[in-house]
């Protein structure tokens, strides 16, 4: 009996820890400033809805910010931050028939 109690503390405190990360889906929305072609505003909270596998964008597992790996230049092993975010936005939308391809749909002034 005493077991049983320890084991359903115990599984309660893992679904608590489970839902608290669960929790973090990062802002609803981004702004992404860095180019002079105008500023992407990025619906984050509808692709997750719509890309529910968070890894088909945070490929590495984890979710620390793209120019964090992807820096100015390629680096041999990884590619530079413009053409990551372009393979990844356009890519997609490109093979899925859906969403944007065109400068002026993503930035804008
Ligand atoms: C599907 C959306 C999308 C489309 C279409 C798109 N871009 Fe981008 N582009 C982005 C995103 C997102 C970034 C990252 C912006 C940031 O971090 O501020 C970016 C970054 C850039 C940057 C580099 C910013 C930097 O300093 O690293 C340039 C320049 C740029 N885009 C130009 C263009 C041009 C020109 C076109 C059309 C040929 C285009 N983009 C089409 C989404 C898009
Ligand atoms: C369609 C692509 C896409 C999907 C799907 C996606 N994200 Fe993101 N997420 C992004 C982009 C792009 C950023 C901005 C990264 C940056 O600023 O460099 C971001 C930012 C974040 C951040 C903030 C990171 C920071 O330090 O600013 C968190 C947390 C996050 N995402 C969690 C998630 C979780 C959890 C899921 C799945 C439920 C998910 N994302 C699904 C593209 C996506
Ligand atoms: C921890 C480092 C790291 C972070 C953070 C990271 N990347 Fe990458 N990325 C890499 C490495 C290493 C490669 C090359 C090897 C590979 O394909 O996994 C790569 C390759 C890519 C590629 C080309 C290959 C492919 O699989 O399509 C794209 C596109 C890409 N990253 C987009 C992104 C986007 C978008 C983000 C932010 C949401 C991001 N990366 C965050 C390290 C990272
Ligand atoms: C894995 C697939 C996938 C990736 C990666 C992706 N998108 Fe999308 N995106 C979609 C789909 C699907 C739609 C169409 C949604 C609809 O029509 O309901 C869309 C629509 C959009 C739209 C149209 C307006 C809106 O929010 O519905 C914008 C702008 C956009 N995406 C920007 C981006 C940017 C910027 C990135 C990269 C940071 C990105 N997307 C990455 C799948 C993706």
């Amino acid at each position: 009996m005493k077991r049983l109690l320890v084991l359903l503390i115990v599984a309660a405190f893992v679904c608590t820890a489970f839902v608290a990360v669960a929790q973090d889906k990062g802002p609803a929305s981004i702004k992404m400033d860095k180019a002079k072609t105008g500023v992407v505003t990025f619906d984050h909270a509808k692709h997750q809805a719509d890309v529910p596998d968070c890894k088909t964008c945070h490929h590495t597992g984890g979710f620390e910010k793209c120019d964090s790996c992807h820096g100015a230049k390629d680096d041999g092993k990884k590619i530079k931050y413009k053409s990551a975010m372009h393979n990844n936005c356009k890519g997609c939308h490109k093979s899925m028939k859906k969403g944007p391809t065109k400068c002026k749909e993503c930035h804008v002034k």
